[in-house]
């Protein structure tokens, strides 16, 4: 009888192991003239980006742009045209209050995470596992292994949440060390998941930017970004938050049934050529607050 040889790693990940996501949005965004606009989508970020240049619908093309001020997860596409129908059909108080009562639920505030977290910050990098290629993770993590990598990463690094008014997970992002040996002591490497319903919103531009203060004011001279390729979004993200492309790993992860590449970017935190201080593992209390607020 031929004895197989054990094998190694997982079974590929096919096409069919990939979550669907058939919801779909009807939003509303303000025109600069004070005006209403209500359409459906089911890219919110892409159509949101649409509206701010002035190539969305031909009314915000006529006002010259628009921005968001109310969105609605639907189910799918039917669903989200429906409840487009019956956006337009309000009238203008209806849809100031329906707007008015969005903004106030999405307000967002930056905090500090603490492990307790990890169940909610497990839950939303779970979605990106079973429905995107931005993760090469093939299994959905537990809460409790996400209380301890809450708890790891802040032993040396900030981990920051954006939540919304009413208690809901936006975004997280977070920094550890890059390697590990000493003289990478001075590189972090940084991470950033928005919730599907916040992307394309600032969520994760406050994120980052509070993200990239914190590690500055510990001592980090470098921040490392790993990007799955293609991921066109977070290549927009990290160009405009300054980092640089420096590389890329060809075919390097296979998932939902195709090879994926994974690309490098850097970011300059310090342009100091002098020996530099020891990285401070944590920041006092008040700088925390400090970095918030100027994040807020
Ligand atoms: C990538 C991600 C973190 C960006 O956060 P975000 O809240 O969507 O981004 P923001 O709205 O703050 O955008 C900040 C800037 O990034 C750029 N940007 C973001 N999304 C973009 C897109 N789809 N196309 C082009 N530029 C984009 C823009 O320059 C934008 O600034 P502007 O709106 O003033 O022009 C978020 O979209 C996300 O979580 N995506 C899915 C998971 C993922 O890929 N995570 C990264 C793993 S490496």
């Amino acid at each position: 009888m031929r004895v197989e040889a054990p094998r190694f790693g997982p079974a590929p990940s096919t096409a069919a192991d990939r979550l669907p996501d058939e919801s779909a949005w009807a939003y509303m965004v303000r025109c600069p003239d004070g005006s209403l606009y209500a359409g459906w989508t089911n890219d919110l970020a892409r159509r949101l980006r649409a509206h701010k240049r002035g190539t969305g619908a031909r009314y915000t093309r006529m006002k010259g742009g628009a921005a968001l001020a109310y969105a609605e997860r639907c189910a799918d596409k039917s669903a989200a045209l429906r409840r487009e129908a019956a956006l337009k059909r309000l009238s203008k108080a209806d849809k100031e209050a329906l707007a008015a009562a969005w903004q106030r639920d999405n307000r967002v505030t930056l905090r500090w995470a603490v492990p307790e977290d990890g169940g909610a910050v497990a839950q939303l990098y779970n979605w990106y596992v079973t429905h995107s290629t931005a993760t090469f993770q093939y299994d959905t993590v537990t809460a409790a292994q996400y209380e301890q990598f809450v708890a790891d990463t802040l032993r040396s690094g900030p981990f920051l949440l954006a939540e919304s008014a009413d208690g809901r997970l936006l975004g997280y992002a977070c920094a550890h060390p890059w390697h590990t040996r000493q003289a990478y002591a001075w590189d972090a490497e940084t991470t950033i998941y928005c919730a599907p319903e916040a992307v394309g919103q600032g969520v994760g531009r406050r994120l980052y930017g509070a993200l990239l203060a914190a590690l500055r004011r510990q001592g980090y001279h470098n921040a490392f970004a790993l990007v799955a390729s293609p991921n066109p979004q977070s290549d927009a993200f990290h160009r405009a938050m300054g980092f640089t492309r420096f590389g890329l790993e060809a075919h390097t992860g296979y998932k939902f049934g195709q090879w994926l590449g994974l690309s490098y970017w850097q970011l300059a935190l310090c342009r100091e050529d002098d020996a530099p201080a020891p990285v401070r593992l944590t920041l006092t209390e008040a700088e925390k607050s400090e970095v918030l607020e100027e994040f807020f």
